[in-house]
């Protein structure tokens, strides 16, 4: 007999009626396009959630959550669930390069001395991105002793947080650091089954990790950024979606500050106060 005959919730199904409720949630408390064609994949994921919890129906799961206040950490861990968190050291590098050759100079010139840089990285998923940022800015760092920098790194996903601020990763995931990074910025573990590393604490006291859902009335954020990071998500909003998140970004971006979206993200036909000025980069007006 294989697994999944032994085990209901390997094979419950999701009914389009079900499907249309999960994803009308989804889409109003998220911001997240869930469009019939995503059904096997959130069955899959689900089914994942059954076999866990112990359930044998996709019904019964909705009814019980659904039932649930939104606070219960039921919600919490379907909210992990349906997001997606692919991410990677060194993702898009040309940004990194335009960051630290081209944005940081322009903003030196109007910058104070000391200059104390604040970045925002926006969907920060398991912490790949703003480790990446803080080796690139700690380089910046050794050579510009006026200069120092934080960074916030935010996600919904408290599965992703937890894994960021642990800040250890599989030695297979760091491949795209730079080898003399590596060596300053990542210690290796002992174990030589599961080979891994963790980001060094001089990095790791930079950044600060936060919850918050980009759909919120209030972000609770009082500051603003010299450099907003939000690469890779608004791909999962749609367009009414995307520019309200826009227009919240820019409210936290300061004058001659930089936006940063992810390759495949489009911002045309957005009216912001911003000006394109390199591939997927974007300055504050
Ligand atoms: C594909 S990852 C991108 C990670 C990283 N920025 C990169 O480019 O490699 C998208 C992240 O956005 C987060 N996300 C999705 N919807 C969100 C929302 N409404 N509020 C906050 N974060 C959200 C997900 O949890 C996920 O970790």
């Amino acid at each position: 007999m294989t697994e999944s005959s032994n085990n209901p919730a390997s094979y419950a199904i999701l009914s389009p009626r079900s499907f249309d409720r999960f994803s009308q949630f989804i889409t109003r408390e998220l911001g997240i396009k869930m469009p019939p064609e995503k059904l096997p994949m959130l069955q899959s994921r689900l089914q994942r959630r059954l076999r866990q919890i112990k359930l044998d129906s996709l019904e019964d799961y909705q009814n019980y959550l659904f039932d649930l206040p939104e606070t219960a950490a039921e919600w919490t861990e379907f909210i992990n669930l349906v997001t997606t968190n692919k991410t990677d050291f060194f993702r898009e590098p040309s940004h990194f390069d335009f960051l630290v050759r081209n944005a940081l100079p322009a903003m030196a010139l109007s910058s104070r001395s000391p200059w104390h840089f604040k970045l925002w990285c926006a969907g920060c998923s398991s912490g790949e991105e703003p480790y990446t940022l803080a080796m690139v800015l700690n380089d910046y760092k050794s050579s510009n002793p006026q200069f120092d920098f934080s960074i916030l790194a935010t996600d919904i996903s408290t599965r992703v947080l937890d894994h960021a601020r642990n800040a250890i990763y599989d030695e297979a995931r760091i491949e795209p650091v730079p080898m003399e990074m590596r060596r300053r910025y990542l210690m290796r573990g002992k174990d030589r089954q599961q080979p891994r590393v963790r980001i060094v604490p001089e990095l790791r006291e930079k950044l600060r990790f936060g919850r918050l859902n980009f759909m919120s009335a209030d972000y609770g954020i009082g500051e603003t950024f010299d450099v907003i990071f939000f690469r890779n998500v608004m791909i999962y909003f749609d367009k009414s979606t995307q520019f309200r998140v826009l227009q919240r970004f820019c409210q936290h971006l300061k004058r001659g500050g930089y936006l940063f979206v992810g390759h495949a993200e489009s911002l045309v036909g957005f009216d912001l106060p911003i000006k394109m000025v390199a591939s997927s980069t974007f300055v504050k007006l």
